[in-house]
Formats: structure tokens, C-alpha cells, sequence
């Protein structure tokens, strides 16, 4: 196994009286695929916005590729290499899919400073090809032309989850990439996402509901409640502990009739 990508020790996150993180240890080796499951309030998004920089931790060390970035503001952390997309697409939608592309090609080739993404044109050649090469390797060139307003909402989330991978980050981070899909599209979805992500190298974190796609797509699960990490392991493994089960999943036959898949 190679060595941890990122490294989580002792993390936590107060707001007033409320803990949203607390305890949180862990180490992720490069190019694994961890999906992160939890009810709703369990403190998912808010691990990844401490990651990220878009939430200072209250206590606690992140060290990613062996630099500390415990609260280092966003802006940096997405130029070290660490990308994310947010439960809500993060799309304009009055632009094409294509000036999206292009867009967030453009910023994640600028030079690392404000100044830089206000210099940088948006249709240098680089972040043209660039955006081309992601169209194609999210299968959305065919929505080359169409508006973003317009768009099906997987389109919509294999859009954004693409620029999210313009500027070539090493770690993904992606929150809830299958909200809004229907069952019968979940799947296939996953499945563009994660060959992408495959071919790209890239270790990826996703918070996922749907406990078929979980054991579908990750090698690693992490089960939160209440600010904690109270299961790591297999997904097999994971999703069986008596405590997962209880707390967050159900049990199984619950999912497959349909009831428990956003607990
Ligand atoms: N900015 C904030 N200020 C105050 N409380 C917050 C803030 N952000 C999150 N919380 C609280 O922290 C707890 C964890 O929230 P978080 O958004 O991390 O949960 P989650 O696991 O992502 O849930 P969901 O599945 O609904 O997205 C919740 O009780 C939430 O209300
Ligand atoms: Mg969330």
C-alpha cells in the first residue's frame, strides 16, 4: 500500500455548543476510492469543508502529501492539488457547457494568485484542449453547445464533477455526486465518474446515501454519526457492523425494498 495522500489526526469542529466534527483520525492512502456514509447532520460535509478550507477546524492537524494544511485558506489547498465538488452543482448557468469547461480549465491552469485567475483568458489553447479532453472524458461532448440551465440534471452533475477536475488535482472530494439522480441512472453515473477518475490516477472521497452504490464503488467505507467516525474498513465489513447498521444503513433488506436509501 503506498503511502497516506492525506492524514487526518485528532480532527474536530464546534459551532457554540454543538460538536459537527470531533475524533476524527484518518489516513488515506494514494488512488484509493473511500466512500463516506452517515445520516443527515452527521458532520459528512463538514470534514470535507475542513479539508478543503472552507471551515477551520476547532482542533486537530490535516496534512496532505505530507504538508500541513490545517486551515489554510481554499484558494491554496485547491492549488496544492485538492479539488471538490459541493452537494449543490457549482455550474454558471447561463454559459455552455462548453464555457464552463473552458472556464474552469482556464482557472485551474492560472497562476496561483487573484491576480492571476483575473489575467488569465478563458479560451487560451491550453484550457481549450483541456476542456475538450474532459468533455470527452465525462461523455458530455455531445452537450458541447447546450446551455447549462438546460441541461438533465446528470449532465448537469458529470459537469460539474469535470470542471472540479480541470487543474488536474490528486485528490477528489466529492459531496453527494448522486443526489437528484434517479435510482436507474445513479449507477451509470458512478460509473462514468469513477472510470474517469480511474484513468486520471486521482484518490477520491465521496459521501454517498445509497448503500448499493457504496459497495458498488468504494474500496473503503467511513461510517460518520454524530461528528465521529464510528466504522472504517471494507465496504462488506463496514456496512455488516451491528452499529452501522443501527445507526445509519439499516438493514439490508430495508434498501432493497427501496425505503432506506437517504436515511
Ligand atoms: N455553518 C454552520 N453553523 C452551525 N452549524 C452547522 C454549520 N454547518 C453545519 N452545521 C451543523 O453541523 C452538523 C453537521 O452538519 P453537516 O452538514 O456536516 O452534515 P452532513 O453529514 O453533511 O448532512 P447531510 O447528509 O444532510 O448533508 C449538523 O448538525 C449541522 O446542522
Ligand atoms: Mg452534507
Amino acid at each position: 500500500m503506498s503511502s497516506p495522500i492525506l492524514s487526518v489526526q485528532d480532527l474536530g469542529k464546534r459551532f457554540g455548543s454543538l460538536f459537527a466534527a470531533r475524533d476524527i483520525t484518518v489516513s488515506i492512502p494514494a488512488q484509493q476510492t473511500v466512500g463516506v456514509i452517515g445520516a443527515n447532520g452527521a458532520g459528512k460535509t463538514t470534514f470535507i469543508n475542513m479539508i478543503t478550507g472552507h471551515l477551520r477546524p476547532t482542533k486537530g492537524t490535516i496534512h496532505f502529501e505530507g504538508r500541513d494544511i490545517t486551515a489554510l485558506p481554499s484558494r491554496q489547498i485547491k492549488a496544492m492539488g485538492i479539488s471538490r465538488s459541493f452537494q449543490v452543482a457549482q455550474i454558471f448557468p447561463s454559459l455552455t457547457v462548453f464555457e464552463n469547461m473552458c472556464a474552469a480549465a482556464a482557472i485551474g491552469r492560472a497562476p496561483k494568485t487573484l491576480i492571476g485567475h483575473v489575467r488569465t483568458p478563458l479560451r487560451s489553447q491550453e484550457s481549450v484542449a483541456e476542456a475538450k479532453t474532459l468533455l470527452e472524458l465525462f461523455q458530455i461532448a455531445p452537450y458541447r453547445d447546450s446551455l447549462a440551465a438546460t441541461l438533465p440534471q446528470g449532465i448537469r452533475k458529470l459537469l460539474d464533477i469535470g470542471m472540479a477536475l480541470a487543474g488536474a488535482p490528486r485528490l477528489l472530494l466529492l459531496d453527494e455526486p448522486t443526489s437528484g439522480i434517479s435510482i436507474e441512472e445513479k449507477f451509470d453515473l458512478m460509473q462514468i465518474v469513477m472510470s474517469a477518475l480511474l484513468s486520471r490516477k486521482i484518490t477520491v472521497l465521496f459521501v454517498e446515501h445509497d448503500m448499493d452504490i457504496i459497495e458498488g464503488f468504494a474500496e473503503r467505507v467511513l461510517a460518520f454519526y454524530d461528528g465521529t467516525v464510528i466504522a472504517d474498513g471494507m465496504p462488506a465489513a463496514t456496512l455488516a457492523d451491528p452499529r452501522v447498521q443501527t445507526l445509519i444503513s439499516g438493514p439490508k433488506l430495508r434498501s432493497a425494498v427501496g425505503t432506506g436509501a437517504h436515511v
